[in-house]
């Protein structure tokens, strides 16, 4: 496929059917008087967000989002939190580690007084930030070009290459982060990557995927198989 055409398309579709979700708002805020202070609210968001995310439905997490904003509205309200207090907003989304893990990297960057990390590497830094939420938190608010791969971009990409592969091997998540790496857009990478696990999210589903609404399925190797062969089914990656 050519890569110059699948952006373009993602985006364009990204542009007009993102869903308007509260972690979106604020990374549109901003009049531009503070950018330091700015992006770190933005960070702040898409870090509980896609902390959130990992383990939970969008429809969900948009309650205990924005509970958590109206309580702790930047990174220094959450570093004066207790424990017990994060705990208790968390209740019901499980893998209380993470929880604490917000609570304890919010302490250590508001002691850092480097301000909000912005980079990849600085982020993998912070307790309990892995590849996923430093890739998404980079790309997203620090437009860092940096691709970011979840379930739904592993179904995404192998569909679009036809690459079936156990997606539970380490080898075969770690193709797909390279695969991303050289798809992501250059210009908007955090559009661009959101833009992946909306599509996944929403039209490239596990099954009965709404091929004929897909920005990319012109481009879709699953998709051409499967309209040529119907022995392949587009679910099957
Ligand atoms: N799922 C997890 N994070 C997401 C994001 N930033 N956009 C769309 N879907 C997501």
């Amino acid at each position: 496929g050519d890569v110059r055409k699948i952006r373009a398309s993602l985006l364009e579709w990204y542009d007009e059917n993102q869903r308007d979700l509260p972690w979106r708002r604020r990374t549109k805020l901003g009049d531009g008087k503070n950018v330091k202070e700015e992006e770190e609210k933005r960070a702040y968001g898409v870090w509980v967000s896609e902390v959130m995310l990992q383990q939970t439905r969008v429809q969900t997490v948009i309650d205990y989002y924005n509970r958590w904003m109206q309580k702790w509205p930047t990174l220094q309200h959450l570093a004066q939190a207790s424990l017990e207090e994060v705990n208790e907003m968390w209740a019901g989304l499980g893998y209380y580690r993470r929880a604490r893990f917000l609570l304890e990297g919010a302490k250590m960057i508001v002691a850092g007084e480097s301000g909000f990390p912005n980079t990849v590497s600085t982020l993998r830094k912070v307790p309990g930030i892995g590849d996923y939420t430093a890739g998404a938190i980079a790309s997203i608010v620090f437009k860092e070009v940096v691709p970011v791969v979840d379930g739904n971009v592993v179904r995404v990409l192998a569909r679009l290459k036809a690459i079936s592969a156990n997606p539970k091997d380490k080898m075969t998540v770690k193709n797909f982060w390279k695969l991303a790496a050289q798809l992501v857009d250059p210009s908007r990478p955090g559009d661009f990557n959101q833009s992946l696990m909306e599509l996944g999210a929403t039209l490239c589903t596990p099954f009965n995927p709404s091929c004929s609404s897909c920005p990319i399925s012109s481009q879709c190797r699953a998709f051409y198989n499967s309209k040529s062969d119907e022995s392949v089914m587009v679910t099957d990656y």
